[in-house]
């Protein structure tokens, strides 16, 4: 699964740094939502759920946390700790959010509009899900 993690290009000057991200190009689909967490302390779980169909990328602009992948049979966790990495978390990859610095700022680029249809909240669901 470490294929789900991107480094994005830096265009760093002696001003500061600036990363963009095109959908379609960067980001591998068109981005019709963007939506970010922040003020979560270590301790707290978030995510916690998979999708059946959206794609999102995630990107911890400011800060550090750690991110699980599932897919079910295996788990991966990440460290997303610099602003030039994303991590793709496709449909059907279970994935949850823990270890927030208290300064994360986790940025999430979908695919799609907010559909609470499009959520498995249930783990045993969700494996029920990908078995078939
Ligand atoms: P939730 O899915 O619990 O967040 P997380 O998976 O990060 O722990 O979402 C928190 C609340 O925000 C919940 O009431 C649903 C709502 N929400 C939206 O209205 N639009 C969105 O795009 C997202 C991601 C959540």
């Amino acid at each position: 699964m470490s294929s789900h993690i991107k480094e994005f290009k830096v265009l760093g000057d002696d001003r500061g740094q600036l990363v963009a991200l095109e959908g379609n190009i960067d980001i591998p689909f068109s981005i019709k939502r963007v939506f970010y967490i922040y003020g979560t302390q270590d301790g707290v779980l978030r995510g916690n759920h998979a999708h059946y169909k959206a794609n999102q990328f995630l990107i911890v602009i400011n800060g550090s946390c750690k991110i699980t992948l599932d897919d079910g049979l295996k788990k991966e966790t990440f460290l997303l700790d610099k602003p030039n990495l994303g991590l793709c978390q496709p449909p059907m990859i279970w994935g949850t959010m823990h270890a927030f610095s208290s300064d994360c700022v986790l940025l999430v680029l979908a695919d799609d509009i907010y559909k609470e249809e499009d959520y498995i909240r249930d783990y045993d669901t969700f494996l029920e899900v990908i078995k078939k």
